[in-house]
């Protein structure tokens, strides 16, 4: 890695670079969404020692949103072992929108008949992750997850409650998608439950430096390198990343995978955090999104970043 000052400067070069770029819109189906600021932009770094390097805004919560599909696909992992997820939801990328109903129909009946097409990253995916988090209640279970989210932040994080009743009151299409997948098998029962658990994990409040000691944990092999607390085996991670760099981005993973190398996971709120095994975490809010559904200053912004350091995994230097 670059010395301090170096890194320091990548980061303001790329934050004033792409400020002032206007592309995009905020998500609005989930109405709270529509409301936040579109010109909130934070950039933040996480290195091997903990060292958080920012520019912009840093500290305004927005909801993690889709960003939580991560991390509760990595307690199941954790729970229950790289199997669980592989068998029970599937490692492969849909080709859908992350909220489709067609991707539900196109692989139903494969459960237990080989391997589910689906993956964890998506709602349906993600609804039934949330579902095989294990315990007697969903008080019980909620504890796990925003445990499980808040020692990987090194911080407690709570729930931003107006998203979390705008959503509530919004999401008849996943309640239309937990319906299904317990008509198929991926969710065993009480799927308005899980609907309800994957509602309040999309409503978790985190800033852009949460993010990035989310995306640092997962960087260097499942320890908060703040806190030094060990959120994750170090031989579950690479299953967990191997599933970003699959679906992290929508449909426009495969591109993003092509010019950075990273694994990586965007959510509506306009957040995207992005892994460098070994060399940094990083994460980028800003809500404005593209067609395809990722933040449009995030995407720039973290490849700049990232191939300014050095951080694409699949680039070694001449022999
Ligand atoms: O369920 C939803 O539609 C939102 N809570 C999250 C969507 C999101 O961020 C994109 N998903 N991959």
């Amino acid at each position: 890695m670059k010395a301090p000052g170096e890194i320091q400067a990548v980061i303001d070069a790329a934050y004033a670079r792409y400020r002032t770029l206007e592309a995009g819109k905020n998500a609005d189906y989930i109405p709270a969404l529509a409301d936040v600021d579109p010109h909130l932009f934070g950039i933040a770094l996480v290195t091997a020692d903990g060292r958080v390097y920012t520019a912009g805004d840093v500290k305004t919560e927005v909801s993690i949103q889709s960003i939580s599909k991560v991390f509760t696909m990595a307690q199941v992992i954790q729970e229950q072992g790289l199997d669980s997820i592989a068998t029970r939801i599937g490692v492969d990328a849909t080709g859908m929108r992350f909220n489709s109903l067609v991707a539900v129909e196109a692989v139903r009946g494969v459960v237990g008949a080989g391997e589910p097409e689906m993956n964890a990253l998506v709602n349906p995916g993600a609804i039934s992750a949330t579902s095989m988090v294990s315990g007697g209640s969903a008080d019980e279970i909620w504890a796990k997850i925003i445990g499980f989210h808040s020692d990987c932040a090194g911080r407690a994080l709570t729930v931003l409650e107006d998203v979390y009743r705008s959503e509530s009151a919004s999401n008849h299409r996943n309640q239309a998608i937990g319906a299904l997948m317990l008509a198929y098998g991926y969710v065993k029962s009480d799927w308005p439950r899980a609907v309800d658990l994957y509602t309040r994990q999309c409503s978790i409040g985190v800033n852009t430096g949460d993010l990035a000691m989310m995306a640092a944990t997962l960087a260097f092999a499942g320890r908060n390198p703040a806190s030094a607390m060990q959120v994750l085996d170090h031989a579950k991670v690479p299953g967990v990343l191997a599933v970003m760099a699959t679906a992290g981005l929508y449909d426009d993973s495969g591109k993003w995978l092509y010019y950075t190398g990273l694994p990586a996971k965007s959510g509506v709120c306009g957040g995207i955090i992005a892994v460098s095994p070994g060399k940094f975490g990083i994460a980028v809010v800003s809500p404005p999104l593209d067609e395809a559904g990722n933040s449009v200053r995030a995407q720039r912004a973290i490849t700049d970043i990232s191939n300014a350091l050095g951080g694409n995994p699949y680039a070694v230097g001449p022999a």
